[in-house]
């Protein structure tokens, strides 16, 4: 048998015994496996199923038999048409799928490269500033006592801030907060929050309104005040509320609190102490100190020469408060505190001046 030979229009005046199916098939099979590519690919189709593809050839030339060996001769063809078209499609499968890969590969950015291997060795890459990390861990020690974490507005309106609070309009306590006022709305209507108790408001009212007290959550962000920054304050600072409403709270559970958090973040070395005080949402009220971290109770400047360092304040959360918020004071009672966490991680570390925690001296940042 001769080996077969490209087709053409003449092809029909040839003895169809010239063309082998078999032999084709066995070449289509070797030619797909091999392609490489997808170019590469429709040329091996062009060749093998194109017009001038011996297959094609054989076809034309079925004409010239006899009418049972044309049907099985053209069966054959068929057969191995259909053979090589499925081979050609699973291979076409297989090269796309590499070349798509391929392509992701080509087409990747590498945007660390850059700060690895150049510049990483002459800036550094920084990290989370120490208030931020001070936050992280004070959280984590409430979440570890079953608290959960909310956040409210930094912009708040008179009744969040003062006014559900128990702070009416021209009540002495307004004094206590010497307040940044936006100029929006009516005079004095909205304000930067002047500490984070208004967002035990917030959370008194979604629990009403969803019915789902009890409530046990802490409450970190930033505060403002038109303070001047001393050794202890800075206009914008950092406090955790903290509250808990719920059946039969008592002022037991508020001191073993404290107890529990200050032990917990600033080790047994310290000791933490309650002391009447006066806050108009909570009543009774206390404000609690710790040992001075830094003179560890001797007296310094930082203390003024006290030996203690004041946190935060606490208390039972007034009944009005409760009303305010359409809590039922018969039922329901409950605790809250407010602290520092600038002052915390000053304690914490041992920081004499709070003011160096907003001065962006990379040298003392970068010792945290
Ligand atoms: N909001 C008070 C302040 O900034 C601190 C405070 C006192 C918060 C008593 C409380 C509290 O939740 O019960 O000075």
């Amino acid at each position: 048998m001769t080996a077969p030979t490209g087709g053409g229009p003449d092809d029909r005046d040839r003895p169809a015994e010239v063309v082998d199916v078999a032999g084709i098939l066995a070449g289509a099979q070797l030619a797909v496996a091999t392609a490489g590519s997808s170019r590469h690919l429709d040329e091996v189709e062009t060749e093998l199923l194109g017009k001038r593809a011996p297959l094609s050839a054989a076809a034309r030339q079925l004409g010239t038999l006899e009418a049972e060996a044309r049907r099985d001769r053209g069966r054959a063809i068929q057969e191995a048409r259909a053979a090589i078209e499925h081979l050609l499609a699973e291979r076409r499968r297989e090269v796309t799928e590499a070349e798509r890969h391929q392509r992701l590969v080509d087409d990747r950015l590498d945007l660390t490269e850059v700060v690895c291997s150049e510049v990483r060795s002459t800036v550094g890459r920084g990290h989370l500033h120490l208030v931020t990390t001070t936050r992280d861990a004070l959280e984590d020690v409430f979440v570890g006592m079953g608290f959960r974490v909310a956040e409210g507005p930094e912009v708040e309106s008179d009744w969040y801030n003062f006014g559900a609070l128990n702070i009416p309009p021209a009540h002495p306590a307004r004094g206590m907060f010497d307040t940044f006022y936006l100029a929006v709305g009516a005079p004095e209507s909205t304000m930067l929050r002047t500490h984070t108790s208004p967002v035990q408001v917030h959370l008194m009212e979604e629990a009403v309104a969803a019915g789902s007290l009890p409530i046990h959550a802490v409450m970190p962000g930033r505060c403002y005040r038109r303070d001047t920054p001393d050794a202890r304050h800075l206009p914008v600072f950092h406090q955790m509320e903290g509250l808990v409403v719920d059946r039969g709270i008592s002022f037991a559970d508020l001191a073993g609190t404290i107890e529990t958090f200050t032990t917990a973040y600033f080790g047994e070395g310290i000791s933490a102490r309650l002391r009447p005080a006066y806050f108009p949402f909570t009543e009774p009220s206390a404000e609690f100190e710790i040992t001075c971290a830094l003179c560890h109770g001797a007296g310094c400047r930082t203390c003024s020469h006290t030996g203690w360092i004041e946190l935060g304040g606490c208390g039972m959360v007034d009944p009005a408060v409760l009303a305010a918020t359409g809590i039922d004071a018969g039922t329901w009672s409950g605790f809250a505190f407010g602290f520092g966490i600038d002052r915390c991680a000053q304690m914490r570390h041992g920081i004499s001046d709070m003011r160096a925690l907003v001065e962006n001296d990379i040298r003392f940042l970068r010792q945290f």
